[in-house]
């Protein structure tokens, strides 16, 4: 093992060579908006349209539109931060507890192996330049140190954490990407170091820790729970340290409600943002809306981008008192750093397939039966639907159609048929279930899911029938 300093400087020698790549300078222009960069402006200002009236067959304009609109959702998923670092550096001084007393922060700082064990966050191998990997692999990096995670960060090989650097390279600020939750690595060079594997759920990650780490919570504080006084700030902590790897509450910071009634985490997983192309409604609760509503309410509601957002729905001091003290009904940021990239954030999340289940991990013929059962006597097909397997048109449910208590639903806005809960596709569900079923991972196996329905819906399904259910749902 190297000396600390070495590695480092190592580490960032090899970071002034790659730095102000063109990639860089499309991620810069972006924080500043897609408009004002490529001089495209008829497209830019009509997103998503590539004819501009109704063809018999997608002219060659299309192709070239298709794809810029992927490139740039890619780019804004994994790398926009939306500004979201005047939140989570400039308020709460994130980066302070990342780099630690000795470099200028405060407490022992966040090494990569902190990083990459306790909190869950994932390295992406190819940001790392190749001397960099061959240390790596010939143990000539020093994990425990934090300053080859500020290294790791001025290279953008965290996935969904980027880093702010003075020109002096003091680290200024730190902001996060969609990435952060909704991306994973393959484990291909190390665990947690490996290729991205966006719209994966990252089911390690500890969202909650990682935010009680940061030095300045005041200012969450006031706004989730009304004080920001040493107790309630006490009380933000033990919410967030409720929530364990794979576990984010989307819904404490609207409504102020950290716990469930009988004391357990009001947390629910980490969804999949793959799979989700003809679906209606999104979230596990249904009634928030679709899949770009629901981008522009986390850019700006969850990770506290600048943007402009609209949903007179939170202007309710009762059911909202959190929203109600942001402000949440109506933001408005100039530059608003976010709308102009919901279009291509919207045509990159849709185009991301659920993965297909490894060769051996499901038993075919045991799945075909299955499938009888899910259409047949499982009547599962009533809501999950092939082949989208949600339902088609108002795909959401009382919580009571699945024998489940209300509290998750109740949580939404109240929708056309009051609270209820989205029917969640079911491909990829392989990639997406180490932290147990249903919203909160209530039941920890797909056989618990099996007799849960069978029970609900009075099936009386045969042990045999249960297991060939259960082999279905691994092959989608
Ligand atoms: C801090 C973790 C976190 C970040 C960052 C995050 N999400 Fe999510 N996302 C979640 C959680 C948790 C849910 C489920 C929320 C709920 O139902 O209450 C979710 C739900 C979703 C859904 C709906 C999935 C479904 O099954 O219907 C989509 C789509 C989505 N997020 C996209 C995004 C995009 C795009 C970004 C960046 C703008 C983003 N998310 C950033 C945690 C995160
Ligand atoms: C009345 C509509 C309805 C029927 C019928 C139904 N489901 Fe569901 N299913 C849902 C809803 C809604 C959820 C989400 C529940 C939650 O998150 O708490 C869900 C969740 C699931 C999940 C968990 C997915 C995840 O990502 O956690 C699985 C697996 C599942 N259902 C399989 C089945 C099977 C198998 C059947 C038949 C035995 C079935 N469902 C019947 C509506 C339905």
């Amino acid at each position: 093992m190297q000396p600390i300093g070495m590695a480092v400087a190592a580490l960032t020698f090899s970071l002034m060579l790659t730095f102000a790549t063109p990639a860089d300078e499309v991620r810069q222009n972006q924080q500043n908006g897609w408009n004002q960069q490529n001089g495209d402006k008829d497209h830019d200002d009509k997103p998503g349209a590539c004819e501009s009236q109704s063809v018999d067959a997608p002219g060659p304009g299309c192709a070239k539109a298709l794809v810029r609109l992927f490139e740039q959702g890619k780019e804004i998923f994994r790398f926009d931060t939306f500004g979201d670092e005047d939140y989570w550096g400039g308020m709460l001084q994130l980066h302070k507890a990342v780099e630690g007393a000795a470099l200028g922060g405060v407490g022992p700082g966040v090494s990569p192996r902190t990083a990459l064990t306790v909190a869950g966050l994932k390295v992406d191998v190819d940001a790392l330049p190749g001397d960099v990997q061959a240390k790596l692999r010939h143990g000539k990096v020093d994990l425990d140190s934090p300053a080859t995670t500020l290294a790791l960060l001025k290279l953008n090989g965290v996935v969904g954490v980027k880093g702010f650097f003075d020109t002096d390279g003091s680290f200024s600020s730190i902001g996060i990407t969609c990435a952060l939750c909704h991306s994973t690595v393959d484990d291909s060079f190390a665990p947690g170091i490996g290729k991205r594997l966006d719209g994966w759920p990252n089911q390690d990650l500890n969202v909650g820790l990682i935010v009680s780490l940061a030095p300045n919570l005041a200012p969450m504080a006031s706004q989730v729970l009304g004080a920001s006084d040493s107790a309630t700030i006490n009380t933000l902590k033990k919410v967030l340290l409720s929530w364990g790897p794979g576990f984010y509450d989307a819904e404490v910071n609207l409504d102020a409600i950290g716990f469930r009634p009988d004391g357990k985490s009001a947390a629910t997983r980490i969804p999949a943002a793959y799979g989700h192309l003809g679906e209606d409604l999104h979230t596990w609760t249904a009634s928030f809306g679709d899949v770009t509503y629901w981008n522009a309410f986390v850019a700006n509601l969850q990770m506290h981008g600048n943007g402009n957002f609209n949903d007179e729905r939170f202007n309710d001091p009762v059911k909202y008192p959190a929203a109600v003290r942001g402000g949440f009904f109506k933001l408005r940021h100039d530059p608003d750093q976010v709308t102009s990239k919901l279009a291509p954030l919207h045509y990159y999340q849709l185009s991301l397939q659920a993965p297909t289940p490894p060769a051996g991990s499901f038993d075919p013929a045991a799945a075909k039966r299955g499938e009888t059962v899910f259409n047949g006597r499982g009547k599962c097909s009533g809501c999950h639907m092939p082949p989208l397997y949600t339902d088609a048109g108002y795909n959401a449910h009382t919580p009571a159609e699945m024998c489940i208590d209300s509290f998750q639903a109740d949580r939404g806005p109240t929708g056309a048929i009051g609270s209820t809960m989205v029917t969640p596709q079911l491909s990829g569900l392989w990639a997406r279930s180490k932290r147990g079923f249903f919203h909160d991972g209530r039941f920890p196996t797909l056989l618990d899911v099996a007799n849960h329905y069978s029970a609900c819906f009075n099936l009386a399904l045969h042990p045999d029938e249960k297991s060939d259910l259960v082999e279905f749902l691994k092959s989608r």
